[in-house]
């Protein structure tokens, strides 16, 4: 499959059956390279409610008939606005045309602005996606958490893509620990460098990720890699 970066903690997982759009973030993100109005997708995977995560969701997938796969409030949410969804649960798994997705927990919080209010719209999640033979974990927005050894310890993970940006997810320390607890075999830094409140250098967790033995590759924006 193809892994392709769109910037933030935006991927686009092209598969022989579908192409898998995760928490599309274009309008308004500094460092983007496509626009919203220029991507396909066949299912759009949104792990919380963030703006830097759902935003592009329901425009993308009303334009393009695909299907939004979230957590159970934020797809009713989703739904709401006229996008198809299929609503999922933490720890549940599900097989699409694809292939198999599960959500996974995430430490974080979950919320839209409604007139200058932050309203909580599901727990966050991370997704564990099988496809064409391979396993990759999108953690979503995340602090590092024991749960992901029990990740390492269930799945043979090929590729997982991890927060290093620091102030509101794990820094590049502990997404480094977090590879190790995964035993994933490559990993690409996602969340970082988008805003000046996650500067930081993914230098640092490349260097340390590859320590244990998990391969790293810096994306840039519109990079990709085959898996
Ligand atoms: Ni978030
Ligand atoms: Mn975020």
């Amino acid at each position: 499959m193809k892994v392709q970066y769109l910037g933030h903690s935006c991927f686009l997982l092209t598969t022989s059956k579908a192409k898998i759009l995760i928490d599309p973030f274009l309008t308004g993100n500094p460092r983007a390279v496509t626009t919203a109005d220029k991507v396909s997708a066949d299912f759009i995977l949104v792990s919380h409610a963030h703006g830097d995560h759902y935003g592009d969701a329901v425009s993308i997938a009303r334009r393009t008939g695909a299907t939004i796969v979230a957590p159970y409030e934020l797809a009713l949410h989703a739904g709401a606005q006229g996008a198809k969804v299929h609503p999922m649960g933490c720890g549940g798994g599900k097989d699409f045309s694809f292939g198999r997705v599960q959500l996974t927990i995430a430490h974080h919080s979950s919320s839209v602005e409604e007139g200058g209010k932050a309203v909580s719209v599901a727990a966050p999640a991370g997704f564990l996606i099988r496809a064409e033979g391979k396993t990759v974990y999108f953690a979503g927005d995340t602090a590092l958490t024991m749960e992901m050894e029990l990740l390492g310890r269930r799945n043979v993970i090929d590729l997982a893509l991890l927060p290093i940006g620091d102030n509101f997810t794990m820094g590049p320390s502990d997404a480094a620990e977090a590879a190790r607890m995964l035993r994933t075999r490559r990993a690409v830094p996602m969340h970082y460098n988008t805003f000046d409140l996650i500067e930081v250098d993914p230098g640092i967790f490349k260097k340390e990720a590859e320590k244990h033995g998990c391969r790293v590759d810096v994306l840039q924006p519109g990079e990709s890699l085959e898996l």
